[in-house]
């Protein structure tokens, strides 16, 4: 996918989750930021929400799950940034499917709309909220309608993400390019992580997963150095937060994909040479799959990781592990 943020304008490809680069069908949606509004918006300056604005957090345990089996987040509220496609998508139908209740956040609303229905035709349950997660009054409204729809929120996944074309090497990246991918994938987890941590700890503690880069650990050989040093900052900023909050019953973790078939990577492997440059340092030979990096976050989401903190956890088919790849 791609996005610019000039004079407030956003271009999206939106892609089927599961579609090949031969299937795929690109639409692209024109957005202005202003159609972006937070369902619960209210006036006055954003400030860090407190426990007495929500109802009460044992609301939430209420819940008796989609299915009879017991699920790895039964009566857990997940809340999933850019759950509109890709891997947030993924990540959506598999908690659900493991007795979440998810609110499915994205700027686009067509997407998320589209993931809520996916969720709610496989049995689960989830809701839509439209959010630009570089907007701390829209990431506000964000966390207060996973609290007033669900009554708690459990799980926070900060996986929304961009990386546009023309990020490319320290030279020749524009400023504004720079500025944009900052505000969304590092910026965009501050503010998760500002409005979403009180939320958290008024729910009695929770998961908070955050989507690095194995880019953050090792130098790309096609430069995207603004997606780069922001997925960088994704892994220093959550080891803090997990140093500050691990006596108050949250855990934050990182996830460090490598190139996963996504419309995000499928975009860019347009480029023959951006591809062959990306492949070939792949052990295993292929891309992930989406449901492979959610199954990633579903471990770390769900109590199976309880004693994991500060952690980075590397799902990357073996690139970060590799001298010389196989051929
Ligand atoms: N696909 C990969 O190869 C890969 C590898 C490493 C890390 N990642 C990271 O994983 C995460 C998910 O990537 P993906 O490949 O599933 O991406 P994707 O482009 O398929 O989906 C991203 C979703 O985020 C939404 N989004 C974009 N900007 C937003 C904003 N400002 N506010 C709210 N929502 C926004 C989009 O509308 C889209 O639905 C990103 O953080 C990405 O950087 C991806």
């Amino acid at each position: 996918m791609s996005e610019t943020s000039v004079g407030r304008r956003v271009e999206v490809a939106n892609l089927a989750p599961t579609s090949s680069p031969k299937q795929r069908v690109r639409s692209e949606i024109v957005t202005d930021a202003n159609s972006v509004r937070p369902l619960a918006a209210r006036g006055g300056a954003a400030h860090v929400p407190t426990r007495s604005r929500w109802s009460h957090p044992t609301r939430a345990r209420q819940h008796t799950g989609m299915t009879n089996r017991a699920g790895r987040l039964d009566a857990k509220v997940v809340l999933i940034t850019g759950a509109g496609n890709g891997m947030g998508r993924a990540a959506a139908l598999l908690f659900a499917s493991e007795g979440a209740r998810v609110v499915v956040a994205d700027a686009i609303e067509a997407a998320g709309v589209a993931t809520v229905d996916a969720v709610r035709a496989a049995g689960g349950e989830a809701t839509f909220v439209a959010v630009d997660v570089s907007n701390a009054e829209q990431v506000e409204a964000m966390v207060d309608h996973a609290m007033t729809s669900y009554g708690g929120l459990h799980v926070l996944y900060n996986n929304a993400g961009i990386l546009p074309p023309d990020d490319a090497g320290v030279v020749d990246t524009p400023e504004a390019t720079w500025d944009r991918v900052l505000e969304v994938n590092l910026k965009g987890v501050f503010l998760g992580c500002r409005y979403g941590v009180p939320a958290l700890l008024a729910s009695g503690g929770g998961s908070i997963v955050n989507v690095s880069s194995v880019v953050a650990l090792m130098g790309s050989a096609v430069p995207q150095i603004a997606y780069t040093a922001s997925k960088g900052g994704v892994l220093a900023l959550t080891r803090e937060l997990a140093v500050e909050y691990a006596r108050q019953g949250i855990r934050a973790n990182a996830l460090c994909p490598g190139p996963i078939e996504t419309p995000l990577l499928m975009e860019l492997l347009q480029d023959p040479e951006w591809a062959r440059r990306r492949l070939v340092h792949i052990p295993m030979g292929r891309p992930g799959q989406a449901e492979e990096l959610a199954r990633a976050a579903l471990f770390l989401a769900s109590d199976d990781s309880s004693f994991m903190t500060g952690s980075t956890l590397v799902v990357d088919g073996g690139i970060s592990a590799a001298y010389v790849t196989p051929e």
